[in-house]
This record gives structure tokens, C-alpha cells and sequence, in this order.
């Protein structure tokens, strides 16, 4: 074999030396010198010899990559068809979302619990990015699923009556691999199901560990810019509301989408928290179904249809939202007050202590006799309410209870509730109020002092109410 000329190149700078050396002599980079054999093309990385001529997107590469004048590059893109637009009515919500369709070479990743259904609207994503009615017919879409086989995947294709030819499926988790079979179709775009089962040759750790992850993320992101094919990622969320592994992952990526929803409900919600080609105040609002997911183009009366049913069994319930990391959603906060000799009071996902404290502001500085009350509360659906974002609401199933007055539909409460009766502020309150008018609410009672918070938004046609203290709050309501 003959002997060929041996460089050392810094994967980072692209410096490059006759030597090795442990930090970079031009950018102090550690551990960064590989060895480069010109002529070969052959790239020694840790674990083994790597082509880097087609698959540029891998790590450790040493492509020396020129600046570009800025009217050359905008000479390239057609302005007005920079997007890929999404038809159907589910298209459009989900490309509202993306921030008017999708970007070609972006990267998305759609976060989510297991079992939320990010597979369902994944796969359905696809199809319709690959049906294509907008952009010039049909062209080739991956699913790649490193969770399923094609068959069970071929099987939930089958049931939501999908059946579009340039959909590809392949069952995979080895990246290098996967980005290997792309070549051979040209792709529009590339699903990858889920970044917590691929791991990259080469990467020590298991997949879904942290190292895989952040660099898995960073191959296909470098592909994504490449070859201009948008791709999208799906990522198990941890209970703490991060995506699994690295937090780092969201950095990455340019766009990060949350998918939500509560077990018992067929509601679903898509969120956009990371955008780089758009805004983040962008909700989608999805219904579940047989044969999958179906935009609701008017929530409003989703929730008002759901509520009206049981009317009867409105005392005491009150909505509120809450936040879980940048993510805002609606709970329900229901309370029974019983009068009686018991005066027991027991509470179930609010905090003691604070049920106590807001139970006593309401008999001192509100005039509520709940003294010879026992008072239960209880938040629907199991999720336990850590915010003070949620005392008001608190208080107005308390009160709604009390006084047996049913409040109306449509309603939802924010605030802190201070010992003097006073309503206070609390963070995010343009997230919050937000989310409340995209679910098309009708009234939402603030705090006074945050009303200043609200002239960015566009409140559409929900009532915004601002009230300084309990006693306010009652006399507006009730
Ligand atoms: P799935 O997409 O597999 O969730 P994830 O990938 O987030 O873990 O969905 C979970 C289950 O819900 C699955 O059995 C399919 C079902 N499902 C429907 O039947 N209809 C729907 O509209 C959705 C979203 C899911
Ligand atoms: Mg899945």
C-alpha cells in the first residue's frame, strides 16, 4: 500500500499542520486534530475510516467551505415559493404552526409524551408533503421509524386511509444508514421516528443517550442544510416537560414544536416554542380520530358543545391555565363546599397550604361564611397545580360552589391571590392569555396590573377582564 502524505486538519477551523496537536494551533480547539491522508480522501475519526467525498453531513469533516456575496445567494430562491406550502384544512393549521409552511433544509422537531399521538401526525405530515397538491404534484417523502416495523406502520397508513404512492417507509436506527437510502430518491422531506432510537457509528453511548442524541441531531441537521430537504424529528418528552436526553437538542434544531394533550380528552395541541423562520405564539388545535387527526378550525365551540352537555355540573368549576416550562395549557379546578358539622378539607393536586390560605382571604376579606364548611377541591384529570398563576381561579370554583352559581361557560381565571384580597400578577401572562383566546373563550379575568402586558396581543373575540381584588372579582362574575 503505498504511503501516502499525511496531514493534520482541525475539524473545527480547518487548520492544518504536518503534526499533531493535542489544541488547536489556530482556534485552541481540544482534541480537534484529525489525521487526513491527501489523495485518499479518507477521514481517521476515533473508530474508523470514513468516505467523507458523499456523505459530507457526517461529523469531524474538513470541506472548506467559502463565503458567498449575499445577492448570490438570494439570486437562488424564488421569494414568493421559499415555502412549501400544506393543503387541506389539517395542512393549513399545522403550516400555521411551522409559521406559514415549511422551509426547505429546516430542521423540526416535534416533542411530545408517549402515546400523545406524534406518530399519527407524523405520518400524516408525510402524506400530505408527499401528495404535494400545491407544490407541483407528487414527490418522494421517508418515513423512517426506528420504533416500528413498515408493517405496523403500513397497518395505521392502512386504517387513517392513507394511501399516497410516494410515501416510503423504512424501518431503521442506524443514521448513516438511513441517510445512505436518500440519496437514491429525491426526497421532499425526511421523518425520523424517533431521534431517541438512532445512534451514529462511531459515537460512544447508547441511542437516546446524550452524546447520540446531540450528535445525530447535528448530522441530520447538516444534512437538512445540504441537500435543502426538510426533516423532521420526533422526540419523547421527559416528565419534567424537556425533550429526553440534552436540552442542548433544542438549540439545534430550528424549529421545536410540542405536541399536547390529556389522556381522557381527544383533543390534541401543537405549539410552536422555537421558530427560526417564524413566530411562537402559533397553536394548532387538533381533534383525534379514527382515522387520525382532524383540525378543529373553530375550537371555540369544541369546548362550549363539550361544556354546555353536562351544565348542570358546572358549580364549582373554574379554568385556569397553567405553565410547564414555556408551555401553556388549561386545567380545570373543581370545588364542592358542603355545609355541615364537618368541616373537614381535603385537596388533591393544589397544595394544601395554599388551598388553606385562599380559603381563609375568601372568609376574611370577601365576606364568605365557609367557616362551618368542609371544602374539597380537587384539579380534573390528576395534574397537580404548583403556580399561584392558579388561585383565582381557586377561589371562583370555591365561590361558585358556595354560592351554587354555576359560572358561565367559556371562562377562565388568572391570577395570585395576595392575604389582603388583592389580585396580583404572575409571569407569562401574555403566553397564558393567548392561549385562552385561540381556544376561543369568551371572558378571561386578569389581574389589573397586568393589563399593560396585553397591548401586543390580539385578543380576537375574547372579553378581557381586569380586577384588583376578590370582592371585584365576585361582584363581576357572580
Ligand atoms: P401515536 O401516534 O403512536 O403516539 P406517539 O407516537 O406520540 O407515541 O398514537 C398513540 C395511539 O393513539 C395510537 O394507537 C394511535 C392512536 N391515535 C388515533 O387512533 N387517532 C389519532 O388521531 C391519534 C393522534 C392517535
Ligand atoms: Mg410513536
Amino acid at each position: 500500500k503505498a504511503k501516502s502524505k499525511t496531514v493534520w486538519v482541525c475539524s473545527d477551523c480547518g487548520y492544518d499542520d504536518g503534526q499533531w496537536w493535542g489544541i488547536c494551533k489556530q482556534c485552541n480547539g481540544v482534541n480537534t486534530m484529525k489525521r487526513f491522508s491527501e489523495g485518499v480522501e479518507h477521514l481517521t475519526t476515533g473508530f474508523e475510516v470514513l468516505e467523507n467525498v458523499t456523505r459530507s453531513w457526517l461529523p469531524h469533516q474538513s470541506v472548506r467551505a467559502m463565503p458567498t456575496k449575499l445577492t448570490d445567494v438570494n439570486k437562488g430562491i424564488n421569494q414568493s415559493n421559499w415555502r412549501i406550502p400544506l393543503c387541506g384544512l389539517f395542512g393549513a393549521e399545522v403550516g400555521r404552526v411551522l409559521g406559514g409552511g415549511l422551509v426547505p433544509g429546516c430542521l423540526v422537531l416535534i416533542g411530545g409524551d408517549p402515546g400523545v399521538g406524534k406518530s399519527t401526525l407524523l405520518l400524516q405530515i408525510a402524506a400530505i408533503v408527499a401528495e404535494g397538491c400545491d407544490m407541483g404534484g407528487p414527490a418522494p417523502v421517508l418515513y423512517v421509524s426506528g420504533e416500528e416495523s413498515i408493517e405496523q406502520i403500513g397497518n395505521r397508513a392502512d386504517r387513517m386511509r392513507i394511501g399516497t404512492d410516494e410515501l416510503f417507509l423504512y424501518a431503521s436506527t442506524d443514521v448513516e444508514d438511513i441517510l445512505e437510502k436518500t440519496q437514491t430518491l429525491s426526497l421532499r422531506a425526511l421523518v425520523i421516528d424517533s431521534i431517541q432510537t438512532v445512534y451514529l457509528r462511531g459515537v460512544t453511548g447508547s441511542a437516546g443517550g446524550l452524546s447520540q442524541v446531540k450528535e445525530c441531531t447535528e448530522v441530520l441537521l447538516r444534512f437538512a442544510k445540504k441537500t435543502n430537504i426538510p426533516v423532521f424529528l420526533i422526540g419523547h418528552v421527559t416528565k419534567s416537560g424537556e425533550i429526553a436526553g440534552p436540552r442542548v437538542l433544542e438549540h439545534i434544531v430550528d424549529v421545536v414544536l410540542y405536541m399536547e394533550g390529556e389522556k381522557c380528552s381527544s383533543h390534541r395541541l401543537l405549539r410552536s416554542v422555537k421558530n427560526r423562520f417564524g413566530s411562537t405564539d402559533e397553536l394548532g388545535v387538533f381533534e383525534m380520530s379514527q382515522s387520525g387527526l382532524q383540525a378543529v378550525s373553530n375550537p371555540s365551540e369544541m369546548f362550549l358543545s363539550e361544556q354546555q352537555s353536562d351544565s348542570e355540573f358546572l358549580a364549582g368549576l373554574a379554568v385556569t391555565v397553567i405553565m410547564d416550562g414555556s408551555r401553556a395549557f388549561l386545567i380545570e379546578i373543581q370545588a364542592l363546599c358542603v355545609a355541615g358539622s364537618s368541616v373537614s378539607r381535603q385537596v388533591n393536586g393544589v397544595q394544601a397550604g395554599r388551598a388553606e390560605m385562599i380559603i381563609s382571604v375568601l372568609i376574611k376579606q370577601a365576606g364568605l361564611k365557609l367557616q362551618e364548611n368542609g371544602v374539597f377541591l380537587n384539579v380534573v384529570s390528576g395534574v397537580s397545580l404548583s403556580e399561584t398563576a392558579g388561585d383565582l381561579a381557586v377561589a371562583a370554583a370555591i365561590c361558585s360552589s358556595f354560592l351554587e352559581f354555576p359560572l358561565p361557560v367559556g371562562i377562565a381565571f388568572i391570577g395570585e391571590i395576595g392575604l389582603g384580597g388583592e389580585i396580583r400578577t404572575v409571569p407569562r401572562m401574555d403566553r397564558r392569555i393567548n392561549t385562552v383566546v385561540k381556544l376561543g373563550y369568551k371572558k378571561c379575568i386578569i389581574p389589573k396590573s397586568a393589563e399593560t402586558s396585553l397591548s401586543a396581543l390580539d385578543l380576537g373575540d375574547t372579553e378581557i377582564v381586569a380586577c384588583r381584588n376578590l370582592k371585584e372579582m365576585i361582584n363581576i362574575v357572580f
